[in-house]
């Protein structure tokens, strides 16, 4: 596997694999572990040549977030992307993508307003920055992303639409299952900020969206339902809820009643430094 700092570097790195077949793109910010993996493996079904990104990308921290904090890891993130067959790293640094005199920023109104985006300001106009000029340094024939990252994944579909993205087409951003703990704790790199007894108190989490599904797909009206919830998580050991919202899976729009197109169930919480977030398919019977 090539490690490529250097922007001229990688489009000459990235033709030559093009000659031999498709290139897939995972943008990711490191501290890898399974769930980023799946993805690299998924994206070996899509494309002959496997590009991974490692970026921990400051336009989508806010002041007071924990960019500094965030785990960097990248001689084990290297060694892991080697052994998943991936060809190419790319990891510039934050002057190569963002030069001084920087001065563009690409924001989707709408699917980035609610859940997340109202609690993180800025934060998905950071994501959709970096992963435009992510697209436009790569040119991937694909590019993957964890359904983890709900609203992420709707942001840069958004986006790839609105803006006609070839490379990649709307419809090559494909989508991967939530990888999860075998207690349902769905992997991500904060997870490393919990202690042993927060970790184990974190499954309240899934478990509560899960039943709370569960009981919407039953009937139960979805206030009443994300209530249950709320109080669950709660006294599982979380500190607050964030958001917890069931809404039209695709636009994002908050349903209050069961729509008959596919609906998702949000959420975000806090537990200890960490704030967790997961997403459910709402079944609708
Ligand atoms: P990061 O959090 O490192 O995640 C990289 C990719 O891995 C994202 O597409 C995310 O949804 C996916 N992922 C993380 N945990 C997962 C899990 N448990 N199951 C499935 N997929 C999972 O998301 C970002 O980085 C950044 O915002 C980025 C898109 C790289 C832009 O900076």
């Amino acid at each position: 596997m090539q490690t490529i700092n250097h922007l001229n570097l990688l489009r000459e790195a990235v033709a030559e694999l093009r000659k031999s077949g498709r290139v897939a793109l995972v943008p990711t910010m490191g501290a890898l572990h399974f769930g980023h993996l799946t993805l690299m493996r998924e994206a070996r079904r899509h494309a002959e040549h496997v590009v991974a990104s490692i970026f921990v990308n400051p336009r989508q921290f806010a002041p007071g977030e924990d960019l500094d904090a965030y785990p960097r890891q990248l001689a084990a993130d290297k060694a892991a992307l080697e052994s998943e067959g991936v060809a190419l790293l790319w990891a510039p640094t934050v002057d190569e993508m963002y030069p001084a005199d920087f001065s563009t920023n690409v924001g989707v109104s709408g699917v980035s307003e609610g859940f997340c985006g109202a609690a993180r300001p800025g934060h998905f106009d950071g994501v959709a920055t970096v992963v435009l000029k992510l697209f436009n340094q790569v040119a991937p024939d694909v590019a993957l992303f964890g359904e983890k990252d709900w609203q992420q994944l709707a942001v840069i579909r958004r986006m790839a639409r609105d803006l006609d993205l070839t490379a990649p087409h709307v419809d090559a951003i494909i989508g991967v299952p939530t990888v999860r703990e075998e207690d349902g704790l769905a992997r991500s790199s904060r997870n490393a900020y919990l202690s042993a007894q927060e970790r184990a108190d974190a499954v309240a989490l899934p478990r509560a969206m899960q039943a709370a599904a569960q009981a919407v797909a039953g009937g139960m009206a979805i206030g009443d339902a994300l209530a249950q919830m709320e109080q669950a998580v709660l006294a599982g050991g979380f500190l607050s809820v964030d958001y917890a919202q069931i809404c039209d899976a695709d636009t994002l729009a908050p349903l209050t009643q069961r729509g008959t197109g596919p609906a998702r169930l949000l959420a975000a919480a806090r537990i200890g430094k960490a704030r967790l977030i997961d997403n459910m398919d709402v079944p609708l019977g």
